[in-house]
Parts: structure tokens; sequence; C-alpha cells
């Protein structure tokens, strides 16, 4: 996406070789006219694949994933990240470790809102070493539903998460792929749409 691909050049900073940070628009303030042209190529690029729901990850993920669905008219389906395990009916949860961040979390899904049959858009803002993807599409095949493909916005293309995810058969949509990056430049790689 050419557009998204302009603005990480513009207001992108990479911190350092590995952290890219998109705070002005994607993390901390929402540019969401941006939010909605990539919410359109992820519809456009999914449009063939039978999706009835988006599903995402707090809170990064939501604001793309929102007009994701929204071009879709479907429902959106927020997973969240949990301290502890929950013991509930009708609660499913996987654990999660984090690099980036190096904590673990318990990924949270409500199975009443992912239905036996379900073809899910899963979208999240980051893909690096594709661990919060591993755990979310483990929840929603968990509830029976299938993973249609997995929308990303800004993939770390010398992470692992994209192989990681091919590997086990997911469909990676990823609308900017990061090559390289290091103080004062960023290359990327083509995108898949
Ligand atoms: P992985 O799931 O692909 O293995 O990634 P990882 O655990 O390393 O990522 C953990 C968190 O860090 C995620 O956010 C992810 O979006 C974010 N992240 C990873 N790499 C970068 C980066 O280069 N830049 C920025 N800005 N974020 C990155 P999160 O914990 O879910 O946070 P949030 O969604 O609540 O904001």
């Amino acid at each position: 996406m050419k557009l998204l691909e302009e603005r990480i050049l513009r207001d992108g900073r990479a911190l350092n070789a590995d952290v890219l940070l998109v705070d002005s628009f994607l993390n901390n303030q929402v540019d969401a006219p941006l939010m909605a042209e990539v919410g359109r190529t992820l519809a456009e690029a999914a449009k063939d694949l039978g999706v009835t729901r988006v599903v995402t990850i707090e809170s990064s993920g939501i604001a793309p994933a929102m007009m994701t669905a929204m071009t879709l008219n479907v429902p959106l389906v927020i997973l969240k990240k949990s301290a502890s395990r929950i013991l509930q009916d009708g609660v499913i949860q996987t654990e999660v470790f984090s690099f980036t961040k190096n904590a673990a979390y318990q990924l949270t899904l409500k199975k009443r809102f992912v239905l036996p049959g379900d073809r899910v858009l899963l979208v999240d803002d980051f893909l690096a070493r594709g661990e919060a993807a591993t755990g979310a599409s483990k929840l929603i095949e968990q509830a029976g539903a299938s993973v249609a493909a997995i929308g990303i916005v800004i993939e770390k293309a010398f992470q692992p998460g994209r192989a990681l995810l091919t590997e086990k058969g997911y469909k990676v949509i990823s609308l900017a792929r990061v090559a390289a990056m290091g103080e004062g430049y960023i290359e990327f790689a083509e995108a898949d749409a």
C-alpha cells in the first residue's frame, strides 16, 4: 500500500534495527483517514475469501480492524490480553509471549463471538515473530472457525513471523513490509496489497 509506505517513510522512526516507532499515526495517535484506506485495502484483498468476521487483538489492532470490518460489513471481535488465567464458561485462552515487550499474557476469546464455521480475517498492526497471530489463530480454530487470512498493517520482514505463519498454511496479507531499517533509513520489500 503505497500511501502507507510513504507515511512510514515520512513519520516512522527506527528506534534501532528492530523497533519501528509509528506512534503518530498507528499506536498512540491514529490517522483515521489513513486507517479507512488500510481497511479498504485489506477488505479488497480479502474480498473473495468469504470472510464472515474480523478478529483483532487489543489495543493497536482495533483501529485498522474496525475499518476493515466496516468495509466488509461483518462484525469485529476483539481478543483481550489478560494477566492471568480466567476460569469461566465460554472463555478460551492461550499464552502468548511477546519478545518486543519481554512478557507473557493470556490471549482471551469469548467463544460466543466466534462461531463454528466462521471464516475469520485476523487483523493486527504489527507482525514481528508471529507469536500473537499464532495464538490468535489457535483460539479461532478452537472455537470451530477457520482463518481465511491474516491481514497485517506493518510486517517486519526481517523477523520470522511470516515464515512461521505461511509454514502453518496461513495466507498473510501485509500492507507494508519493512525489509531493513536503522538510523535514518527504512527499506521495504514488496507488499501483498
Ligand atoms: P509477535 O506477536 O509478532 O511475535 O510480536 P511481538 O510479540 O514482538 O510484539 C508485541 C507487541 O509489540 C505488539 O503490540 C506489537 O504490535 C508490537 N510491536 C512489535 N514490533 C513493533 C515495532 O517495531 N514497532 C511498534 N510500534 N510495535 C511493535 P502489543 O503489545 O499488542 O501492543 P498494543 O497493540 O497494545 O499497542
